[in-house]
């Protein structure tokens, strides 16, 4: 074909043709409990103090941040020192614009062209897009029928793939599923057999939803230099807007990380939001304790209605089995209910929202699913 100088040719990378951008739909519908956020905002008292701490930052905005924010750091090791009572230093914690930039960072860092990433399906549906964007292979093994992890399986995937990073969401995205700390262990040992090491990522979003006597990976830090557990402010302290998204590991592990972010990745901006937040965690997490009690309640009314639910530690559901999934989603949608098609055939995912929005959601799905 004639080269044509009116409409070049955009060099596409191959893989990336046809590929819709990642994200759940956005609609502005009464009830929106697709994306597992948080559904109670910032307090006016939190508001005020992060509104203070920006006026602040925006004075010295001709400036680039502080690359290396050990403040923030500082911050976040003091926050997990309390919430699971594993002591850190600052030079162990990692931040970034999410816990998906943190997850692309690892990947940056550890994963490459012939290199593999491996998780267990059903998961988190952006793993693989992190690993399509630093040229790294991409394997799923896989979960039982209850979408726990059978440790034996994932010694011999990880032993048979040699994977360079292995990524274990718990509590897991779609399926609400924690691990236990035997599973875990088993993967880290399975990990540092593989010939040239193998990095293990435990992504604890939700960690903060887990149930009473769930344990998290932060404990084997201390033991395992090739752990890195990811957590987020998006979910329990409800600032999925902020952007702010944490890994605790070795030192040695996080400065791999400093060398492949980008120059001021984290904006004074966000620093400064990040840091307000932290020093009202018990205001901003208050509701966290009341979600959980709504989700076993949920959990308990869908499963007292005949349908399958997987046991979470999350801020989510998942139930089914639906013989036409859809078009269950769409009549949720037609009254007002935005919920998420993901995981295997038939299930559905719900948010945890205020006992207003659960009622919606349970009125809705009584009505269209005939329950
Ligand atoms: C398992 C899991 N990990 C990571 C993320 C990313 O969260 P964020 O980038 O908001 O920190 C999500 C978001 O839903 C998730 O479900």
């Amino acid at each position: 074909m004639p080269h044509d100088l009116a409409r070049p040719t955009l060099p596409l990378r191959p893989e990336l043709a046809g590929v819709e951008p990642y994200g759940a739909p956005q609609l502005d519908v009464p009830y929106a409990l697709n994306v597992n956020e948080n559904p109670y905002a910032p307090s006016a008292e939190v508001v005020a103090d992060i509104a203070e701490s920006v006026a602040a930052a925006a004075g010295g905005l001709n400036r680039y941040p502080d690359r290396d924010f050990l403040d923030l750091r500082a911050d976040l090791a003091a926050y997990l020192a309390v919430e699971s009572g594993v002591p850190l230093a600052a030079e162990q914690l990692w931040a970034a614009n999410g816990s998906n930039e943190i997850m692309l960072h690892v990947l940056q860092a550890f994963g490459g062209p012939g290199r593999t990433a491996v998780s267990f399906a059903p998961t988190y549906s952006m793993y693989p897009e992190y690993a399509r964007d630093t040229h790294t292979g991409w394997v799923t093994g896989r979960r039982e029928a209850d979408f726990s992890l059978d440790p034996q399986v994932a010694r011999d995937t990880i032993a048979e793939l040699a994977p360079s990073v292995v990524l274990l969401a718990s509590p897991n995205n779609p399926t609400g599923t924690a691990l236990p700390t035997s599973t875990v262990l088993a993967v880290l040992e399975a990990a540092a057999q593989v010939p040239g090491g193998c990095v293990v990522v435990v992504d604890e979003a939700y960690g903060e939803f887990r149930r009473r006597g769930t344990p998290s990976a932060l404990e084997l830090l201390a033991d395992h230099p090739h752990l890195a557990v990811s957590r987020t402010m998006s979910k329990a302290f409800g600032l999925a807007g902020a952007r702010v998204g944490y890994l605790a590991a070795s030192p040695a592990l996080v400065d791999a990380l400093r060398v492949v972010r980008l120059p001021y990745h984290l904006s004074a901006v966000t620093q400064a939001v990040a840091r307000a937040a932290l020093r009202h965690a018990p205001t901003l997490m208050a509701q966290v304790g009341s979600l959980r009690d709504e989700r076993d309640a949920l959990v308990v009314w869908l499963r007292e209605r005949g349908l399958q639910v997987a046991d979470s530690d999350a801020n989510f559901v998942l139930f089914g089995v639906f013989d036409d999934r859809h078009a269950i989603w769409q009549g949720l949608l037609d009254r007002g209910v935005l919920i998420r098609e993901s995981g295997p055939d038939g299930w559905l995912r719900v948010s945890v929202g205020t006992p207003q929005e659960t009622a919606a959601f349970k009125d809705a799905l009584v009505d269209v699913a005939g329950l």
